[in-house]
């Protein structure tokens, strides 16, 4: 398999990286963010006479609350420069797979969000990811998207690496305990593409259009979760529960965005780790990194 992966460097970019080595007779090109999604001459006349059949897209606007201030450039990543990418993936046939947010949803409902709840954004950010879904469904050809929900990695800035950092530096930290969500390790995502994209597409499936949610198994509120970083990080500091008022966070945040992810299972066989023994050995290798 030939792949071309943007947006590199971030967080789920650099997992699929690690796990590409897993297949040493698939080629991989990663670009960062020099390679912009949004200039379509680049990217064309890169396209031009190179054959591909996977594009990952990780490039993204991922900061929720400077979106709420920039909602410009927000859109331009998210929504608009998705012409472009599904420009190529459509000439070229090239499969293209994306990722979408748990914040596509408004949180109001009492269970896990499947695939055909309807999205209500709260935020500048989740409407921007849900209308590049929209924009994929009704021009690309060929995709996966993948909703993910609470992404976080050894690599890049995320909650796991915030709440180790500032456990650190304070004898108490207030977490959040009124969202409640499935965390995701980006490693388990990447590793869960690339089996997908190797072993359990063919050339036939390939065709294929389809949205699916993405997380670990199992749900927890933000203080919880808090509770076991600090835990398995080994640090002594008091997580108190807030609820989310507390914050003035200018991005509102759904309440409830925990993904049933049962459709990619049963469609690729997919055997998804819990989130806590996730968790756990995601704070083992970012401790020992420190070493
Ligand atoms: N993080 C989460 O909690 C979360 C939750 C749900 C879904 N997701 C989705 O999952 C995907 C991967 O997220 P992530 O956490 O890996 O994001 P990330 O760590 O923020 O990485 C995104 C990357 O995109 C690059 N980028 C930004 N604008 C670009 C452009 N115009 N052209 C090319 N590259 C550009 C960024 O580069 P610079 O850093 O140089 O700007 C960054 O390296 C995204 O689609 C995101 O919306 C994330």
């Amino acid at each position: 398999m030939k792949y071309f992966i943007s947006g590199a460097n971030g967080q789920l970019g650099r997992e699929i990286r690690d796990s590409s080595v897993k297949y040493p007779d698939s080629v991989f090109e990663f670009h960062g963010s020099d390679f912009d999604i949004r200039d379509n001459i680049k990217l064309t006349d890169h396209f031009k006479d190179r054959e591909f059949d996977y594009f990952i897209n990780c490039a993204a606007y991922t900061d929720v609350e400077n979106a709420e201030k920039d909602p410009e450039n927000t859109f331009k990543i998210n929504h608009s420069a998705l012409k472009n990418i599904i420009g190529i993936c459509n000439k070229k046939d090239i499969t293209l797979i994306h990722f979408s947010t748990d914040f596509v949803f408004n949180g109001e409902k009492t269970s896990p969000y499947n695939e055909n709840d309807d999205p209500d954004p709260l935020s500048v950010y989740g409407e921007s990811k849900y209308r590049g879904e929209q924009l994929i469904i009704e021009e690309c050809k060929r995709y996966i998207i993948l909703r993910v929900s609470w992404l976080y990695s050894v690599y890049g800035n995320n909650f796991v690496k915030k709440i180790i950092d500032l456990s650190r530096k304070n004898d108490t930290l207030n977490v959040v305990s009124d969202e409640t969500g499935s965390p995701t390790n980006a490693k388990d995502l990447a590793q869960d593409i690339l089996l997908i994209t190797e072993q359990k597409l063919n050339k036939d499936s390939m065709n294929v259009a389809e949205l699916y949610h993405y997380a670990n198994a199992g749900c927890v509120s933000r203080y919880e979760f808090a509770k076991k970083i600090v835990e398995y990080a080994g640090i002594d500091c008091k997580i108190n529960p807030v609820s989310s008022g507390y914050f003035n966070f200018m991005a509102k945040r759904p309440k409830n965005s925990i993904l049933d992810q049962s459709k990619i299972i049963e469609e690729f066989d997919l055997i998804i780790r819990n989130w806590d023994d996730s968790l756990q050995e995601c704070i083992k290798n970012i401790v020992s990194d420190e070493k």
